[in-house]
């Protein structure tokens, strides 16, 4: 068997660096894709019907096309159009960030949905007005259905991020190639950054766990 690990070793901290890269532009991705799905799951809320056939057709095309097709139409084909390039690290966010917030409209209008109705009655009755029953007993209430499908999408997003290898991007999956190309080996660096993504995804999963233990606490 031609193993050797050794061999990647001078290039740990070089491989390392690339939890950073690809810490940023995920966490930047994550926060743009919470903050427009939930704006996009409110606008279905709305008694204005063409909103709620443009958040469907906007949810429709993210989620319907693959993801590294989006990346690629923002990095490679777009600048084609306005003569500008977008660099790397913008295009990631906008492709990461674009494409989540369609799962995460999903996500909360779903979760909205699922409260039951006889909260909304029970609110209206009292004459509690509209946006404060938004605010203080649907959402809080919505937040807990919500939240497991939620983290399991910024799980996604970590797994998806290694897709920016593809536009040049030094993420951690970029610099596994890189090392490999070096010294003619890829099984060790594919396995090393493979470690660093498993346990990401393992921080990840914990602290879903720890956020809704706490929930459940407050029930
Ligand atoms: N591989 C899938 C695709 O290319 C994943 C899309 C991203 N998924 C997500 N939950 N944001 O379409």
């Amino acid at each position: 068997m031609n193993l050797d690990f050794n061999q990647i070793v001078p290039y740990i901290p070089f491989m390392l660096e690339g939890i950073w890269v690809t810490l940023q532009f995920v966490i930047i991705s994550i926060i743009f894709g919470f903050i427009l799905g939930t704006g996009l799951a409110l606008l279905k809320f709305t008694r204005f019907k063409p909103l709620h056939w443009f958040v469907d057709i906007y949810t429709s095309i993210f989620r319907g096309t693959p993801l590294i097709l989006q990346l690629m139409i923002i990095y490679f084909a777009i600048p084609q159009l306005t003569g500008y390039d977008i660099p790397p690290f913008l295009s990631a966010v906008l492709a990461f960030g674009l494409n989540s917030s369609a799962y995460v409209s999903e996500i909360i209008r779903a979760g909205i949905q699922a409260v039951d109705k006889g909260q909304t009655e029970a609110a209206l009755a009292m004459g509690v007005p509209y946006r404060s029953m938004m605010k203080d007993i649907i959402l809080p209430q919505a937040l807990k259905n919500i939240l497991p499908a939620l983290m399991n999408e910024f799980i996604t997003l970590t797994k998806e991020s290694a897709i920016v290898s593809t536009i040049s991007y030094l993420d951690l999956m970029r610099r596994a190639q890189v090392v490999g190309a070096d010294i003619y080996r890829n099984f060790e660096p594919l396995i090393f950054v493979g470690f660093i993504y498993y346990i990401l995804v393992m921080v990840l999963t914990l602290i879903g766990k720890l956020v809704e233990r706490r929930m459940r606490v407050s029930d």
